[in-house]
């Protein structure tokens, strides 16, 4: 099979690699492709990303986080780009029922993937319980890293229903909050629990 690799190599080697993944691994199919090679990726993989709210499907920039996807394309604002390097959690969504930082994977990696964002939690006929938990134990301040918080809790509520609260305190460690509402957080999860 005619592969990108031999195609667009010399144009390629120049920017970088990163993987593709096709599910058939990345030697398999010559699946690498270049960061910035959207258009021909796009023509090759029809990479879309799905919203999360009404189906749409966006055109998903290869070279780019999913972050952007979802934010700039998407209009879904609710994950927040702070660190922009995958350690504060402010970007947290859900992929494929995985906990993930939305400024750190690529947008072509959710292509054809379940993405779950804060605003899928009030999507429904009723919010998700971890929304109405948040605001009865005033678990935000600036609000500026909630989002995140709020997916992440989710994300543990789904693999662990009946927590601790020592389980929510390690289960929620990806996440920092500027103005330590730690406490309120984890009373939220576990007040959440009782509601699911
Ligand atoms: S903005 Fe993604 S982890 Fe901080
Ligand atoms: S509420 Fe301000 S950073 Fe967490």
């Amino acid at each position: 099979m005619r592969s990108l690799l031999a195609e667009y190599g010399e144009t390629c080697t120049a920017i970088g690699w990163i993987d593709f993944h096709t599910g058939l691994g990345p030697s398999g199919f010559g699946a690498k492709i270049c960061v910035g090679d959207v258009a021909r990726a796009r023509r090759w993989w029809g990479a879309d990303v799905t919203s999360p709210l009404d189906g749409t499907s966006i055109a998903a920039d290869v070279a780019g986080p999913l972050l952007d996807t979802l934010r700039q394309k998407l209009d879904l604002t609710g994950a927040k780009r702070v660190c922009d390097r995958g350690t504060c959690g402010a970007c947290t969504v859900i992929v494929n029922s995985k906990v993930s930082y939305a400024c750190s994977i690529l947008a072509i990696d959710a292509v054809g993937k379940k993405i779950e964002t804060i605003e899928s939690l009030t999507s429904g006929s009723k919010p998700h319980p971890i929304v109405p938990a948040f605001v009865n134990n005033d678990a935000q301040q600036c609000g500026y890293c909630t989002p995140g918080f709020v997916m992440a809790s989710k994300g543990f509520l789904d693999r662990n229903p009946k927590p601790t609260y020592e389980q929510v305190k390690e289960g929620l460690g990806g996440n920092l909050c500027r103005c330590g509402t730690y406490v309120g957080v984890r009373q939220a999860v576990l007040e959440a629990a009782k509601n699911l």
